[in-house]
């Protein structure tokens, strides 16, 4: 276990030159400060990090005499020379600790590094909460959690200063990113100030030290303060954290800005010979995007990821919706590769199905029975042929207004893209317009006792068709299976989007609505390949080999549907959702982006051009044109100029709980200064400002 201190000490403050460097009986108060740190029994190392200043020579040589190690690093970017101080060394731990305490305590910095340990945090601080004098600050954090910040902090208040990504992202003020926690005195002593910020702090630590001398512990401190009120008086009129403020106040967000895509080229140039499509999902091709863009990722870590170029994205369709903790979530990968050592695929059953299937149906009460597949269209496949072995009917209903249910020919059949598929086959398929329950009461009346079921989403982010409506979403629900009902059919809700993102675990459940059976796949396992058809017993019980002489349903049947990895990853997907309130984080950053977006539109002055559909747990944008029609070219410039600036945008975006109010003000800053570019494109013809061609639609006759 190694545990470094870094004092962060520079000559030039605002509000007091070359403060470090004042006397005290003799002594400097930077020599105080860190003949003070020294006093701890737990730090293995003292550094000080100070500026590249000429000024900061006079610094970097009393540490050397001190025996010390010194590091002179940015002035403004404090949190790189911080980092960068320590980085060679590999610390397991960071104390920071400011050269505007002189009267640091040593019990106070041994107290916070014991909880940090003792609890193992990512940081702990007694500044988050502050109940110990303005002086006696102390904060300490993995290395790990440094790094992360410094590799992913972009405001200008979380570089001039090193802790701010850190604890704002903390379990302490609510975030998720690291685990925090406040280090408390019993008492509140937060109203002294020990620390030297202006002349009359310097005032107050000069007569202090000269008074009762500079070995005291705090308290001490303290209590003479109590005894001598004039001391007190001193300088107790100034506000704590005032630089910190004023730092939040000035933030303004750094944008990437991404150019190279040499390798992504080079990718694009081979792909197409070797697969299809050049991918293994239509949505991720190459017609999907602008030329300037990444060809294909390299990995993910939370909501961000890197191409293979090297350029690092927000990410905001999180794997097609399917990654709804974040990329590489540590509880999911933890319990996949533990499961790893035990074999992935047996002869018989892994005991973890029975686990699954018992967790699964605990959280769809409405339901008995449920199947596991590795993939989306698998399940709504089973479960159209279970409607039509339970009913012995052969058309299957759909909204036709909906982008996609599964690859198979009961749904590609009734799009534009049905080469391949017989007529015979497509003719099978009916399908009513989304929000309306008249539609399909007509639909039903048009094809009387001939419609095994009718398969839908739950809800949709935008209603479909183009419309306004305002969908009473449970209505709708509701009424929709009383009229399969009464028709005898079986109704089918499809909560492969909505499955833990409108609610946990899904829109049926929120509304308490009982389809005869739902699929869910995207999100119930972290990106893991694990999706599940769930059902009432009498339906279910069909795919079964129980009903001894009657005749057999062949439902679904894959060698790998009961991977074990996958199904641990659906577990600890599960138990991370119970554990936090993913869906309330996760909604919140989704109204946190709407106002935001609303904001960058309206200050380009594009309202009516670009609309984000107000839906806080997948949010998308509509781009037109003069004419009020949507634009492919000008969503597609939007699209190559987002990208440009480091957000991976394809339109949407569907929030994580890895996703912070960071990168909500990332995204938007980003969609303003892209949206400048709109407006010109609007103006003047998006063909002068997109290098390449419009993306195209997934679901087109012609290439
Ligand atoms: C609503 C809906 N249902 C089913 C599917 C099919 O899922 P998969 O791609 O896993 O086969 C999708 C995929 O996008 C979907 O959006």
């Amino acid at each position: 276990m190694k545990i470094i201190a870094v004092t962060q000490a520079r000559y030039g403050s605002s509000r007091l030159p070359g403060k470090v460097l004042k006397t005290v009986n003799g002594k400097t108060l930077l020599q105080l400060h860190l003949e003070r740190i020294l006093q701890s029994s737990k730090i293995d190392e003292l550094i000080v990090a100070t500026t590249v200043e000429n000024e900061a020579d006079a610094i970097e040589t009393l540490a050397h005499k001190m025996g010390l190690k010194a590091y002179r690093g940015s002035i403004n970017d404090v949190l790189d020379r911080f980092y960068q101080a320590v980085k060679s060394e590999q610390p397991d731990y960071v104390v920071r600790i400011t050269s505007d305490c002189p009267l640091i305590d040593a019990t106070v910095i041994d107290a916070v590094i014991e909880a940090c340990l003792a609890n193992d945090c990512d940081y702990c601080s007694n500044t988050i909460n502050p109940t110990y004098p303005d002086g006696v600050d102390v904060e300490v954090m993995k290395f790990s959690a440094l790094e992360k910040a410094w590799k992913e902090a972009v405001l200008t208040s979380e570089r001039e200063h090193v802790t701010p990504y850190i604890w704002k992202n903390s379990t302490a003020k609510g975030g998720t990113l690291f685990k925090g926690i406040s280090f408390e005195n019993k008492q509140d002593y937060s109203g002294y100030r020990l620390t030297v910020d202006e002349a009359a702090d310097f005032e107050l630590i000069s007569k202090l030290v000269t008074a009762i001398g500079d070995d005291k512990g705090w308290e001490e401190y303290v209590s003479y303060l109590d005894a001598h009120k004039e001391l007190f008086e001193i300088n107790a009129y100034i506000k704590r954290n005032e630089g910190l403020m004023k730092s939040f106040a000035q933030d303004k967000i750094q944008l990437r800005t991404i150019t190279n895509f040499a390798k992504s080229d080079e990718y694009r140039s081979k792909i197409h010979d070797l697969i299809p499509g050049g991918a293994h999902t239509y949505s991720k091709g190459d017609d999907q995007f602008p030329k300037l863009s990444p060809a294909a990722i390299a990995y993910g870590k939370g909501a961000h990821v890197w191409d293979i170029d090297g350029n690092e994205y927000l990410d905001c369709s999180m794997g097609l919706t399917s990654v709804g903790l974040g990329h590489a979530y540590g509880p999911v990968v933890e319990r996949v590769k533990a499961e790893l050592d035990n074999g992935v695929n047996f002869q018989r059953p892994s005991y973890l199905e029975m686990e699954m299937a018992e967790k699964f149906l605990s959280l769809v009460p409405q339901h008995d029975m449920v199947k596991f597949a590795k993939n989306g269209s698998i399940v709504t496949t089973a479960a159209v042929k279970l409607a039509r072995a339970y009913t012995g009917r052969k058309l299957v209903a759909f909204p036709g207004d909906h982008p996609f249910y599964s690859y198979d020919d009961w749904f590609i059949g009734k799009t534009a893209c049905n080469k391949g598929v017989p007529d015979e086959i497509s003719a099978l398929s009916v399908t009513f317009k989304g929000c309306s329950i008249e539609s399909l009461r007509e639909l039903f009346e048009k094809y009387p006792d001939q419609i095994a079921c009718v398969i839908t989403e739950p809800e949709r982010s935008p209603c479909g068709n183009g419309c306004t409506c305002s969908l009473n979403v449970a209505d709708f629900l509701r009424q929709a299976i009383e009229l399969c009902h009464q028709n005898g059919a079986l109704f089918i809700a499809d909560e492969m989007i909505t499955g833990f993102k409108t609610a946990f675990p899904g829109t049926i459940t929120k509304y308490n609505i009982e389809p005869d059976m739902a699929t869910w796949g995207k999100g119930i396992a972290n990106g893991y390949s694990f999706c599940a058809l769930t059902g009432k017993k009498e339906v279910m019980e069909l795919g079964g080999i129980r009903r001894t002489g009657e005749e057999k349903v062949f439902l679904t049947s894959t060698t790998h549907g009961g991977e074990t990895h996958a199904i641990v990853a659906g577990l600890a997907t599960i138990e991370e959702f119970e554990k936090h309130d993913v869906i309330g984080h996760n909604h919140a950053i989704g109204d946190l982006f709407i106002k935001l977006n609303n904001e960058a539109i309206a200050a380009n002055g594009l309202q009516g051009y670009v609309e984000v559909v107000p839906s806080n747990w997948f949010t998308l944008f509509n781009f037109k044109d003069k004419t009020g029609q949507p634009n492919a070219g000008l969503r597609t410039l939007t699209q190559q100029e987002m990208i440009k600036r480091g957000v991976l945008f394809q339109g949407a975006f569907v929030p994580c709980f890895s996703h912070t109010e960071q990168d909500v003000q990332y995204f938007a800053e980003a969609m303003r200064q892209s949206l400048e570019v709109y407006k010109m494109g609007l103006e003047e013809g998006y063909e002068k400002y997109l290098v390449g061609e419009p993306a195209k639609p997934v679901f087109r006759k012609f290439l």
